[in-house]
């Protein structure tokens, strides 16, 4: 029987949780939670139900995440129905595999539910596609903050060439290097760039610009919730040239 469930919980809107997320969140024994998922959404939790903060944000140490694993597969063990909620997809930028591993190792049954994560919910919420036909065939999910900490070796080349959207993830640190990286590698400074700090959340802000000067407005604007950056041709829409962005901003 599966015991441990890895529940992506979207951006943070309650909205934007899966049906299953919320059935699994109202029947779990004990939820281990990160600390990007929304409040709202740690309310729907059964309030039979133990909540765990692990609080595991980027940057942290391996040994953090060790501990993780180590609480997962000793709530299994001790027969509880376990929900392990993560922000997003846990699929996309979630140290899920570490998780599956330590399950599989251990003989634990386990299933992922997946959920919306930051780029696509970005996009929703500024109504932009983030593929466009002829203009941006394909779309690249990079992490701004490699294992090492600090930017992590891409292949700027392939990424500046390629013409698709790229969709950086904890990458508000790192901008000012990756769009050095990329613009050294061929991508024009001119091309339409976006930040997006809390996405989908009441709170959300956008910065809109082009690769080369988004680094200074982000640097500038020193926003404080979890940031996403998008660069490609497909932000050049007309909204974004209007400068209308600023009404999408969720209130
Ligand atoms: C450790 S990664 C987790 C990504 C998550 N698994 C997902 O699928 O969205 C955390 C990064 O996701 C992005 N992120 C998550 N939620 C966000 C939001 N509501 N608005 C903007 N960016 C967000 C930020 O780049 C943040 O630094």
């Amino acid at each position: 029987m599966t015991s441990v469930f890895l529940v992506g919980a979207g951006p943070g809107d309650p909205d934007l949780l899966t049906v299953k997320a919320l059935r699994l969140l109202q029947t779990a024994d004990v939820v281990l939670h990160d600390s990007l998922v929304g409040k709202k959404i740690l309310t729907l939790v059964s309030n039979k139900a133990r909540l765990v903060d692990v609080g595991k944000r980027c940057g942290k140490t391996s040994a953090a995440q060790g501990e993780i694993c180590r609480l997962l597969v000793a709530e299994a063990r001790a027969g509880y129905r376990v929900v392990r909620l993560k922000g997003g997809d846990p699929m996309v930028f979630g140290r899920a595999t570490e998780e599956m591993d330590a399950l599989r190792e251990t003989g634990i049954a386990f299933e992922v539910v997946p959920g919306i994560t930051a780029a696509t919910a970005a996009a929703a919420a500024l109504q932009i596609s983030l593929t466009r036909r002829e203009v941006a065939r394909s779309v690249h999910f990079l992490t701004g903050h490699g294992a090492a900490g600090g930017l992590p070796e891409h292949d700027w080349v392939a990424l500046a060439r390629g013409g698709g959207t790229l969709a950086v993830y904890m990458g508000a640190q790192t901008l000012p290097g990756l769009a050095a990286h990329l613009i050294e590698a061929g991508m024009s400074p001119d091309t339409p760039a976006l930040a997006v700090e809390n996405a989908a959340l009441p709170g959300q802000r956008v910065l809109s610009g082009t690769l080369g000067a988004l680094p200074r407005l982000l640097a500038t604007a020193a926003p404080e919730g979890p940031v996403l950056v998008l660069i490609g041709q497909a932000l050049a829409d007309e909204a974004v040239a209007q400068g209308t962005l600023a009404a999408a901003v969720a209130g």
